[in-house]
């Protein structure tokens, strides 16, 4: 049994219009992608804006609807389960949001925001539930006191540790990260991409981790789901999306990544062009008539490419 299966999954916005708000057409935010998570690995959601990745981290996790396919967690799938079953693998599954800023609420204290989860699942006495917040607040490398104190009293870096802690207290299996240091100054987000993965291991987590960062995305993750415009164009292992990437659009992608070597920038001019000359000559070769991408093939066992 698979830890975490999509499998076809479809998600579509509404688009409203004329005097009846009748829906006139769908956004295909998410058309018909599948993947697998094991159990303790990282796998990363990788494309521009837009793509999708946000929808597809949300559905999973219950925030939107499917419009169809599977979402198997542990064997169960999530998008056919009652309220109340879906209430109790709630717990299973957190997410970290993106915006430090705007996603912990300004009224609230440290200690009631950690907390809220708690209160959602368990019923603890204010004794423990407050053992409980300070274990985890220390976990992620904040002072005690901290939980006395309200957002706007911490930088970027330490509020996103506190949403981290507040995803942790339920004990869960699986974490969306969706873009979580992409608002950070640069110089905070390595801090907080090695402190996941620290608690990574010493909690038995699993991450699906969105960005649009490849360099990111390359520190983090084992393997790699590349979607563009609702869909898969690639997936593999870290190392064969890197090095041996297939598809124009992965290519691209990735000689976009800044070199901080000097001397290999002059290369990655060069190479940059010859992708771009590609992509406009070669188009049909990986894009069909509609603009769209093809099925994903398999041409290794851990390595799929979409091509006719
Ligand atoms: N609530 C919504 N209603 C309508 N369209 C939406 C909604 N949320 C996202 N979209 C659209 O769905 C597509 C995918 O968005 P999103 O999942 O946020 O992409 P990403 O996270 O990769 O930037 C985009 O075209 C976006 O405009
Ligand atoms: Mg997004």
């Amino acid at each position: 049994m698979s830890f975490l299966k999509v499998n076809n999954l479809k998600v579509y916005y509404p688009i409203r219009g004329g005097f009846f708000r009748r829906v006139v057409d769908h956004v295909k935010a998410v058309d018909d992608i599948s993947f697998e998570l094991k159990q303790g690995e990282t796998y990363g959601l990788v494309g521009e804006s837009g793509c999708g990745k946000t929808t597809t981290g949300r559905t999973i996790i219950g925030l939107n609807k499917s419009t169809s396919g599977e979402i198997l967690f542990e064997g169960k799938d999530l998008t056919k389960l009652s309220r109340r079953d879906f209430h109790h693998h709630r717990q299973d599954i957190q997410m970290i949001f993106q915006d430090p800023y705007s996603s912990l609420n300004p009224r609230k204290r440290v200690l009631d925001i950690i907390a809220e989860p708690l209160r959602n699942f368990e019923r603890l006495s204010p004794g423990e539930e407050k053992r409980k917040v300070e274990y985890y607040i220390e976990k992620v490398g904040l002072n005690p006191e901290s939980i006395y104190k309200y957002p706007h009293e911490f930088s970027g870096g330490q509020r996103q540790r506190i949403g981290i802690a507040r995803a942790l207290t339920l004990n869960p299996k699986l974490i969306i990260a969706d873009e979580p240091v992409s608002a950070l100054d640069v110089s905070v987000q390595a801090q907080v991409l090695n402190f996941m993965q620290d608690i990574q291991k010493e909690f038995n987590l699993t991450y699906l981790f969105i960005s649009h960062d490849l360099g990111i995305i390359q520190h983090m993750c084992d393997r790699i789901g590349i979607m563009y415009r609702g869909q898969f164009v690639e997936q593999g292992t870290s190392k064969e999306i890197y090095s041996n990437p297939q598809h124009i659009y992965t290519k691209r992608l990735i000689s976009a990544i800044p070199d901080i070597n000097p001397e290999k920038r002059v290369r990655q001019v060069e190479l940059r062009q010859e992708i771009n000359a590609e992509y406009k000559n070669s188009y049909e070769k990986y894009f069909n008539a509609e603009g769209k991408v093809y099925q994903l093939k398999q041409i290794s066992d851990t390595h799929s490419v979409a091509l006719p």
